[in-house]
């Protein structure tokens, strides 16, 4: 299938609330799951990787009621967790795999996992080898992937030293120590999204991060306890159209109730030092997660240079940092993000393919990319691809707002994944002058 793209000459322009955070929701459901009691979900993000995770806890054995964005998770602690009756399906989602991995290494049956062609070509082994000082045993692929089978069994406590930045990796390793009795030690390579962290404990667990940021204790307790979780918008999702806003000239956009998670905020970091207009009204937080307003105008940009620790609290917007560069005036280089290379696409590669079908001047690195902006693109190619990747499709549609013609996309569809209103939203702030 194939999206036509239009330019937006009049800019974007209204107020727009963005659904639900993809990392919260998966983790409001797999919380809800082993605590106990019933756990609400408001504001539940139903794109196709949470909805995943969702499927896979109901063939665990969990009762779940979903109407739309508000959900129920019937908890019964741990032993409310039964074998399943035949593969879990993965689908797209990372988050829900390795996730899961943890969670269902302590549990006392074996899980099969089984994913997409594109979630099958991504590592594994950076969750079963770590799982396995806890006492994990999960098999993988000789090439460590998908399929996994997750021998399920008592776990013992263990200190884990991470060789990964990786938020996914970090969470399996804590929903495994959870299950050990006695206290496990997580140290972290880099400050990674600490969702799971603030959530657990606002569930009662007994979990603390020292002031590095990156040293997480926890240890068992006798049970979680069901909680009302209330999602904040995506900031993942809005910085498509934070970056619209700021890319596209007579644009003015507000995006209310954002969660504002330090760890997750890079993106508007890089939009100030970028020297975007942009102006952050925080709100109060809820169960630890900062939240609040962001408003943007469009402007000029400058050129800027991100390494390795920038790239965590940005990971999932760096293709977007390529199209801002890509507009600014002078040379961007972004280093130190491989990780983007293990993503639903290799995002170094198809951003790299994709920008410089509009003319952009890129240079692929082994660890990320060089980029030298300028106002006018000189569009190659019409087609554009998303490569099955949600958001190289997302920032692709956001790219062509400042083409001069219009353009198709391929693989639209696979906005699914984490933003199914995607294309209905930015029609609305197209429309909304
Ligand atoms: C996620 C963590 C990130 C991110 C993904 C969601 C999470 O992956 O890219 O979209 O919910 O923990 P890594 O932690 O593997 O980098």
């Amino acid at each position: 299938m194939t999206k036509r793209l239009t330019p937006a000459p009049h800019g974007l322009h209204g107020r727009l609330t963005v659904p639900g955070d993809k990392s919260i929701s998966h983790r409001a459901l797999i919380l809800g799951a082993i605590a106990e009691g019933e756990t609400t979900i408001a504001h539940f993000l139903a794109g196709e990787d949470c909805l995943t995770t969702l499927a896979a806890l109901e063939q665990v054995g969990v009762r779940i009621d979903r109407q739309g964005e508000r959900v129920t998770v019937h908890g019964r602690g741990w032993d409310g967790l039964t074998a399943p009756a035949g593969p879990l399906s993965m689908n797209n989602s990372g988050t829900t795999t390795r996730l899961l991995m943890g969670l269902l290494a302590g549990r006392p049956f074996e899980s099969q996992l089984v994913g997409d062609p594109s979630l099958t070509r991504r590592p594994m082994a950076r969750v079963s080898q770590p799982l396995a000082a806890l006492g994990g045993r999960v098999r993988l692929s000789p090439a460590g992937t998908l399929p996994a089978t997750v021998h399920g069994r008592p776990l013992q406590p263990a200190t884990v030293e991470m060789t990964v930045a990786s938020a996914q990796v970090k969470s399996a390793l804590i929903l495994a120590a959870l299950q050990a009795p006695g206290q496990s030690v997580i140290r972290e390579l880099l400050p990674t999204r600490n969702h799971t962290e603030l959530m657990l404990q606002a569930f009662g667990a007994d979990l603390t991060t020292a002031s590095d940021q990156q040293t997480i204790t926890v240890a068992p307790v006798p049970h979680l306890q069901a909680q009302a979780v209330a999602v904040p918008g995506d900031l993942s999702s809005a910085a498509f159209f934070l970056v619209a806003g700021a890319i596209v000239p007579h644009s003015r956009l507000t995006l209310p109730a954002l969660g504002l998670n330090p760890t997750r905020t890079g993106i508007l970091r890089v939009l100030e030092k970028m020297g975007a207009r942009l102006e952050v009204t925080p709100a109060p937080a809820v169960a630890g997660e900062a939240r609040g307003t962001v408003t943007i105008e469009s402007g000029p940009l400058r050129p800027i240079t991100l390494g390795a620790k920038d790239v965590p609290g940005l990971i999932d917007e760096l293709p977007l940092v390529a199209l801002l560069a890509a507009c600014a005036n002078g040379s961007s280089r972004i280093t130190g993000a491989g990780e983007l290379r293990v993503k639903e696409s290799d995002r170094i590669a198809t951003v790299c393919q994709e920008l410089a079908k509009l003319g952009v001047a890129i240079e692929e690195l082994p660890d990320g990319m060089v980029i030298t902006g300028r106002p006018d693109w000189r569009i190659k190619e019409a087609v554009l691809d998303s490569h099955g990747d949600h958001r190289i499709g997302m920032m692709l549609a956001i790219a062509a707002l400042r083409a001069t013609r219009p353009l198709e996309l391929t693989g639209e569809q696979a906005v699914a994944v984490s933003y199914p209103a995607f294309f209905v939203h930015l029609a609305q702030l197209k429309g909304g002058a």
